[in-house]
């Protein structure tokens, strides 16, 4: 199977399927009347379904954001961010201690944020090197911790953290665990359940292979009667649109406080049937099989990785261009190629190039757009030793 045409390989947003973009283009329709609340329980279910929590009904007035594990699904219009900043800005107190551990530009982004509602301790590593365990232990350790609050999937250096790992110390030394799962949810396990993660947000671009511009988070049923035991004690951060009062009260009527992303959420919808169909486990093996092989066949043809090798994502990978090659190729990938990677961010820029494996890219189009990357590279004078593309996946 070949691919022509456009290579899309970023780590988001992804390329939508027919379904998605037919869906986005449906005339308007209102914001209240019964066929959003339609929609709405479509793309709560779905969401459940992506999210890995049990089941829920995908018909309207049948609590579709809920299911039997406790948690639910809200769906927040705008992008992922906005969704992080609900979670942040609603759970805690000014005065909450949270420990944030990085390794990447999200994750930072997740303490600066977190900084603006809560005490956060930033533990700052390396972008790409894993979490030194052992202090975050010794950290936790020391109590007085409300909250563990992390980025899952590193997006700019390629990195996922051990949350297994990061959920049991939560879990022993009784802090809450919240994820920023925007580039796991949908494309590599999650499991809010078994974690005991009290929050877990997605974004519609990435794993899942939505519309930009609209997110949902799931939350168990503590992370609720916190949010409402600090409203009632007035010791709540400022919030209005991401306040999550309101969409607490709506959720059980398929609704949203405010004027919903009408047209992406009937997009989301339709990309979540698809992923459904694939099956969660199936898409998080294929983002496994396509990660690996570009790992092994830019490693065998003499890349570097960024990312350390036990933790490396599945659904991006971060690899350092070789000396003498900047942004320029990239450039020339897009124009020359029609293929498109991602750049490095802040101190990385121009200093490697990302490759997504997330959403639904088929293999035939990673082979494809591998081959034009290597192309790409030989026409910048590098020289590398003939390999088999194909053979890699
Ligand atoms: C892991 C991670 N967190 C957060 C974000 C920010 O999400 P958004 O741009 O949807 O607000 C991104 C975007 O790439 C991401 O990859």
């Amino acid at each position: 199977m070949s691919h022509d045409g456009d290579c899309f390989l970023v780590p988001g947003p992804v390329r939508m399927n027919s379904a998605c973009l037919e869906a986005l283009s449906t005339p308007a329709i209102t914001a209240r009347g019964s066929e959003f609340r339609d929609i709405m329980a479509r793309l709560n279910s779905g969401l459940r379904y992506a999210f890995n929590l049990s089941p829920s009904s995908d018909k309207r007035k049948n609590e579709s954001w809920s299911g039997d594990d406790g948690y639910k699904v809200i769906t927040v219009s705008g992008s992922g961010t906005a969704a992080m900043e609900m979670v942040m800005a609603n759970r805690f107190r000014p005065n909450d201690r949270v420990l944030v551990p990085t390794n990447g530009k999200f994750g930072e982004r997740v303490a600066e944020m977190g900084a603006r509602f809560c005490n956060v301790k930033h533990l700052k590593y390396e972008w790409g090197r894993a979490f030194d365990f052992g202090e975050i232990e010794e950290q936790l350790a020391r109590g007085n911790w409300e909250a563990l609050a992390i980025c899952h999937n590193e997006t700019s250096s390629g990195i996922t953290q051990d949350a297994a790992e990061l959920a049991e110390m939560c879990q022993r030394h009784g802090v809450a665990f919240i994820l920023d799962g925007i580039t796991s949810v949908g494309g590599l396990p999650v499991h809010p359940e078994e974690w005991g993660a009290e929050a877990v947000v997605v974004g519609a671009q990435k794993c899942t292979a939505g519309p930009s511009g609209i997110a949902a988070i799931a939350v168990n049923q503590r992370f609720i009667d916190r949010c409402i035991a600090i409203r009632n004690q007035d010791d709540s951060n400022p919030t209005y649109y991401l306040d999550i009062i309101p969409a607490l009260k709506k959720g059980s009527d398929d609704q949203t406080p405010w004027t919903p992303a009408i047209n992406p959420a009937m997009g989301w919808a339709a990309a979540l049937e698809t992923l459904k169909e694939e099956g969660l486990e199936n898409r998080w093996n294929r983002c496994k099989m396509l990660a690996e092989g570009v790992r092994k066949l830019f490693l065998d043809l003499g890349f570097e990785l960024l990312a350390d090798e036990f933790f490396r994502s599945t659904t991006v990978t971060a690899i350092l261009y070789p000396e003498g090659i900047n942004d320029d190729w990239r450039t020339r990938l897009k124009e020359e190629y029609s293929t498109q990677v991602i750049g490095g961010q802040d101190h990385l820029k121009g200093k490697m190039f990302r490759i997504g494996s997330m959403g639904e890219t088929p293999v035939s189009e990673m082979i494809e757009g591998c081959k034009r990357m290597i192309s790409c590279f030989k026409d910048f004078e590098i020289d590398l030793p003939e390999v088999d593309v194909e053979s890699y996946f």
